[in-house]
């Protein structure tokens, strides 16, 4: 039996643009997805869920991409958990050369689902590095985020970019750009996540900003201005010792930066009423800045504060199902137990 855990993250700036080749900065956080892959004598793949979705799900079936098992759940939240396994267990077979293994496998979540907290990324690289751990064929965290996203790649019909997965392997913050990936060095940000306890439909979102792009100059050009932002905050950063505690000025130029991300996600039609309303509540508590986090349309914000007003506030603020403290996660996917 292996289980591997990988973290969650937040955008400090670049989600949608990311799509279209522009540079992001994701940040791994103290929230984590652990897999567990024993496995099977045969080529069936069982899967225990019970905190991925909300009703939990047992199910086996006989591994075969698109066979869907006869279980009572509603089947958006079934299609959308069980791709990701299937995918993630597909790269791990091939990964190890054994098309036929089997595994029973078990998820645990602490991250919500499809929530902007990179939740199905964490799964599929803890997926894959318990799956081919168990078949005693390791991959290193960059190969794992090669295959991850591979597999999100498949399940989002290539509208998936390499950050979540890439942030989910490596951990820390990290910079991607296209097809290129690395880690960069941060102070430890004091993020403060409001989660709306919702959840926004990623594959349509991005093909909503994919269309405005298409049809106005000034959609493409609000694309561009949010890949300027990000390489603004890379240059702020660049000056930040990374081993001291961050300074106010460094999180307010950074905040000013994610409040002007925000603006142009929201222009983009990306935003939600809970979202903005968290947004201002956490500026209005004092919060350097504040801005959505992932796909949008409902899900979470992250906001910059080293005091505990912002979740204070959040946590009185309508529409917002929870508050949290997130800590920058240092280190990607782990094993748990061998
Ligand atoms: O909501 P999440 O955590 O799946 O993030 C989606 C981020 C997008 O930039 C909208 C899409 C992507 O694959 O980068």
């Amino acid at each position: 039996m292996t289980v591997c855990s990988a973290p969650g993250k937040v955008y400090l700036f670049g989600e949608h643009a990311v799509v279209y080749g522009e540079p992001a900065v994701p940040c791994a956080i103290e929230r984590r997805a652990r897999v567990t892959a024993e496995p099977r004598s045969d080529d069936h793949v069982r899967v225990e869920a019970e905190d991925l979705s909300l009703d939990g799900f047992t199910v086996e079936y006989d591994g075969a991409v698109g066979d869907h098992p006869d279980v009572d759940v509603e089947r958006s939240l079934l299609d959308a958990a069980m791709g990701y396994i299937d995918a993630a267990v597909s790269q791990a077979r091939e990964a190890a050369g054994e098309p036929d293994a089997g595994f029973d496998i078990a998820v645990e979540s602490d991250i919500p689902l499809g929530a902007g907290l990179g939740s199905s990324a964490a799964v599929v690289v803890a997926g894959i590095d318990a799956a081919t751990r168990a078949l005693g064929e390791p991959l290193s965290p960059r190969e794992l985020a090669d295959r991850a996203y591979r597999a999100e790649y498949d399940v989002q019909d290539g509208q998936a970019s390499r950050a979540d997965t890439f942030c989910s392997a490596m951990g820390g913050a990290v910079r991607v750009e296209g097809d290129d990936c690395e880690r960069i060095k941060t102070p430890n940000l004091p993020f403060v996540v409001g989660f709306d306890g919702g959840a926004g439909d990623t594959g349509a979102l991005v093909a909503g900003v994919r269309e405005l792009k298409a049809e106005y100059d000034f959609a493409a050009d609000t694309v561009t201005s949010i890949g300027d932002i990000v390489r603004e905050g890379e240059r702020i950063l660049e000056t930040a010792d990374p081993d001291a505690e961050p300074e106010s000025e460094l999180l307010a130029e950074l905040g000013d930066l994610m409040n002007f991300n925000h603006g142009l996600l929201s222009a983009l039609g990306v935003s939600a009423r809970s979202l903005d309303s968290m947004v201002w509540a956490a500026r209005d508590a004092g919060a350097h800045g504040a801005k959505l986090t992932g796909a949008g349309g409902g899900g979470c914000i992250v906001a910059l504060d080293p005091t505990p007003e912002t979740e204070t506030a959040l946590s009185f603020t309508q529409g917002c199902a929870d508050a949290f403290r997130a800590e920058l996660a240092t280190e990607g996917v782990r094993v748990e137990a061998p």
